[in-house]
């Protein structure tokens, strides 16, 4: 089996994860290739000891991310730092011939995205994608190859969402996603937004305008001292777009929300589309259920199927056990290597985030600022 050998730049929460579903690679059946993480990179040495200590395959660690780029012996880079590092980064990352996955938002704003996405074309070698794991919950698996069937009948809803309570306490302390000049302008949008744009991107359905209202709930917190620090940031944002279905060229309401003050909800991300043939719902609240519901003349009731690991990119485990959120990010990883390696996915919604997507999520989430500055249905740039 192919290697592929890694280095990590950002030691965080997500850089851990990684490391975690690295660790866990026999987990998945006969995978395409195999990542090995051979380098870290972090600004402060601490974050990448539990690296070290955990991996054992760990031959550089370095607070110089250039100097990890310049390492021969690495292959590919996961790149999991705060936003406005995300252009420089990225395309340092590709300039030295490294294969990329990035995390969203993929650059801190539109030009950021830009200048990644021209660094990309000018090297077609470099393989990138953008990570977005809740696709492969296997309800949204199934409710995709549902999508490439034409099942849906007539598009008439489409609603999609990422909600949190992470902000709801007031004396949360202060950090880098509660600021302009690291999270970015767009706030909730670009912290959460490319989730439940994910597959409705992937499905054809470029919003083609949109209305979006943005709140800022606290507009302080407690900063390093304890003081209370500006918090500049969107919070909540609500996005009713127009789209058009490719195959019907029907258009229909696509509603997005990104919520990260919302009562009750820890990590919710749900799907739901309405169709007069069928109509399919999921949510994390619920993550093993995949409810649908036929109609073809008479009653409309509402199934509700227990998927269990129902994977893509099969894993060792009993077909009855429910997946969870680590089971998730390793199908997404697995997604990577296994396009990485051949090119292709095993179905049109069984893939990672490409370049192009990003894109266009950095149109929308441009527009829903202006919308919302403007108090106007803003036309979505869909070049
Ligand atoms: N896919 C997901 O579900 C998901 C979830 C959370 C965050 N994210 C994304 O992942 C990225 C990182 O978020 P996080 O929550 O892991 O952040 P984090 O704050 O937990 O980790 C970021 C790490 O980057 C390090 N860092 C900062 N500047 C650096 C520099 N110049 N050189 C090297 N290291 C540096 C920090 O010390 C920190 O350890 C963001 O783009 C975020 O939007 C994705």
């Amino acid at each position: 089996m192919r290697t592929v050998r890694f280095g990590i730049i950002g030691c965080g929460l997500m850089g851990r994860e990684f490391a975690s579903a690295a660790a866990r690679w026999c987990h998945l059946r006969e995978p395409s290739a195999r990542p090995v993480i051979v380098a870290v990179c972090n600004r402060s040495p601490e974050p990448m000891r539990w690296f070290t200590d955990h991996l054992g395959t760990i031959r550089q660690a370095t607070a110089n991310y250039r100097e990890l780029l310049a390492n021969p012996d690495v292959d590919a880079v996961y790149i999991a730092v705060p936003h406005h590092l995300h252009a420089e980064m990225y395309i340092t990352a590709i300039e030295a011939g490294k294969h990329l996955f990035g995390e969203k938002p993929f650059g801190i704003d539109r030009e950021a995205n830009r200048a990644i996405l021209a660094a990309l074309a000018a090297r077609p070698d470099c393989f990138a994608r953008c990570s977005s794991e809740f696709p492969f919950f296997p309800a949204m698996q199934r409710i995709g190859r549902m999508l490439a069937g034409h099942e849906f009948g007539t598009i008439l809803e489409v609603n999609a969402g990422f909600l949190h309570s992470s902000d709801l306490d007031p004396n949360k302390p202060i950090n880098w996603k509660r600021s302009v000049a690291t999270n970015g302008a767009y706030g909730c949008l670009g912290d959460l937004g490319l989730h439940p744009l994910h597959v409705p991107l992937r499905a054809g359905w470029m919003p083609r305008n949109v209305r979006a209202i943005l709140s800022k709930v606290f507009t302080h917190r407690p900063g390093r001292d304890g003081q209370p620090a500006p918090c500049e940031t969107w919070d909540n944002a609500t996005l009713l777009c127009e789209a058009m279905d490719p195959t019907t060229r029907q258009i229909f309401p696509l509603t997005i929300k990104t919520q990260r003050i919302a009562p009750g909800e820890k990590n919710s991300w749900y799907f739901e589309i309405l169709g007069t043939r069928r109509s399919a719902r999921f949510s994390t609240k619920q993550a093993n259920a995949l409810q649908f519901l036929d109609y073809s003349g008479g009653e409309q009731p509402w199934q509700h199927l227990d998927m269990g690991q129902e994977m893509t990119y099969p894993v060792i485990s009993g077909g009855i056990f429910e997946a969870g959120f680590s089971d998730v990010i390793l199908q997404m990883w697995a997604a990577y290597l296994h396009e990485l390696v051949h090119g292709h996915t095993p179905g049109p919604f069984a893939g990672c985030v490409t370049p192009r997507e990003t894109q266009q999520h950095h149109e929308v989430l441009t527009a829903a600022l202006e919308s919302h500055r403007t108090c106007t249905v803003v036309t979505v740039n869909g070049d």
